[in-house]
């Protein structure tokens, strides 16, 4: 295990999931979680869950919600306040989730107001960078991932970039069952860990990055073996429990 930082496998539900089927599985992994001191098990769940699943949750397994607004109130219909948040007792956020740059016009500048704010409530961002598929074929992938992290991170310090995670999910690996190879995963992390040493120095190297996009049982070994890999963002792969476990304990051998 890399001294500096603990592995994290964050399970990213998406809209999927009942209550019951969110409790249950709650139940079934809370007693499999390793100690937070050997990796870090989040699962990120639908807000109207939090609650419930906060108070489930083991001393282990961690709660997160997907996205906030940065304001703490105001006249924004639908949307979810950081401080309603907090008191759901979750603990990370993921921010910037490729498919609300997509579909729910978030930005680069909303993303940095929204990670301000979640350090703010203490909540660990999980922010979310990544390429198009035609932004790969051109061969800028670094180049604009490494824009993505210069702005999401403006004006943050080097005490609160620390309590940062970032997760690198190509647009183009998401739910397409297409995983970026280990090789092409850690050639953009380690892109990401430059940019962020340019921004903090040696900070940087405390800073976990994750990859995300189709990663699953067969693939977390060869992903996580990679020197800056520190984890996983996992969509599909963390909805079911026994796939979420083997997840979870590839990153033990981390
Ligand atoms: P996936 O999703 O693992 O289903 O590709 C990852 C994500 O969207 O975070």
């Amino acid at each position: 295990m890399n001294k500096h930082r603990i592995p994290v496998i964050a399970g990213n539900w998406k809209m999927y999931k009942t209550r019951d089927e969110a409790l249950q599985f709650i139940y079934a992994v809370n007693q499999e979680m390793p100690s937070r001191d050997e990796v870090e098990t989040v699962i990120c769940a639908n807000d109207v869950l939090l609650r419930d699943l906060v108070k489930r949750q083991g001393e282990s397994l961690k709660i997160g919600a997907q996205n906030m607004h940065f304001a703490e109130n105001g006249a924004f219909t639908g949307e979810t306040s950081p401080l309603v948040l907090e008191t759901t007792g979750v603990a990370y956020v993921i921010i910037g989730h490729s498919e609300r740059r997509a579909m729910f016009n978030e930005t680069d500048e909303t993303v940095n107001l929204k990670v301000h704010s979640a350090i703010k409530h203490d909540l660990t961002p999980i922010v979310c960078v990544g390429e198009s598929l035609e932004i790969r074929e051109a061969g800028t992938t670094n180049e604009v991932v490494k824009n993505q992290i210069i702005k999401a991170y403006a004006n943050l310090n080097d005490k609160d970039a620390l309590s940062t995670i970032v997760a690198y999910e190509p647009i183009w690996a998401i739910g397409t069952g297409k995983t970026a190879t280990p090789e092409q995963a850690e050639e953009t992390i380690k892109a990401i860990r430059d940019v962020l040493a340019s921004l903090y120095g040696e900070v940087a190297s405390k800073i976990r990055i994750l990859y995300g996009g189709s990663v699953n049982a067969k693939n977390i070994d060869a992903l996580l073996a990679k020197e800056n890999i520190d984890g996983a963002l996992v969509g599909g792969a963390s909805l079911d429990v026994s796939s979420y476990l083997t997840l979870v304990k590839a990153a033990l051998n981390k």
